[in-house]
């Protein structure tokens, strides 16, 4: 009997919150890649917002970052690849840019049912 608890208590212990969800993790990189996070321009969701306005030339202007969520993978994953106007670049992997489309993505099949 005691063997087993050897065996078993390590596993209950060391199986608790140290690991996270794919999701969790992509939640966490869109609100704090390394720099400012995605959300601050493009919205919690990605749905895009307003992030100034301003006057020129007597011209009320508004600078916005557009919708991220309904965009396909190809063009998200060219998008972080280059310089865009208004935005800082990342250089980010891969895996993140992955896991940044999951995250805006994460309730497309719930809209769909
Ligand atoms: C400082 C504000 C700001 C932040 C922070 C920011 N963006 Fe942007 N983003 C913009 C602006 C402004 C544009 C529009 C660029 C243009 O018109 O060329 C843009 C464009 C984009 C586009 C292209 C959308 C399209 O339809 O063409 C994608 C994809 C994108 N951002 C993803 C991200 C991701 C992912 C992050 C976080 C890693 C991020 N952005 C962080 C401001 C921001």
């Amino acid at each position: 009997m005691r063997y087993i608890l050897f065996l078993i208590l390590p596993m209950i212990l060391f199986s608790s919150s140290s690991f996270i969800t794919p999701l969790e993790y992509a939640s966490q990189l869109y609100k704090n890649p390394r720099g400012i996070g995605c959300g601050e321009c493009h919205g919690e969701y990605g749905e895009g917002m307003v992030i100034a306005e301003y006057m020129h030339k007597n011209e009320k202007k508004t600078f916005s970052a557009p919708a991220i969520n309904t965009i396909g993978f190809e063009e998200f994953y060219k998008v972080l690849n280059k310089r865009n106007k208004g935005m800082p670049r990342y250089f980010l992997t891969n895996g993140e840019i992955k896991a940044l489309y999951l995250y805006l993505h994460q309730n497309d099949k719930k809209k769909e049912k």
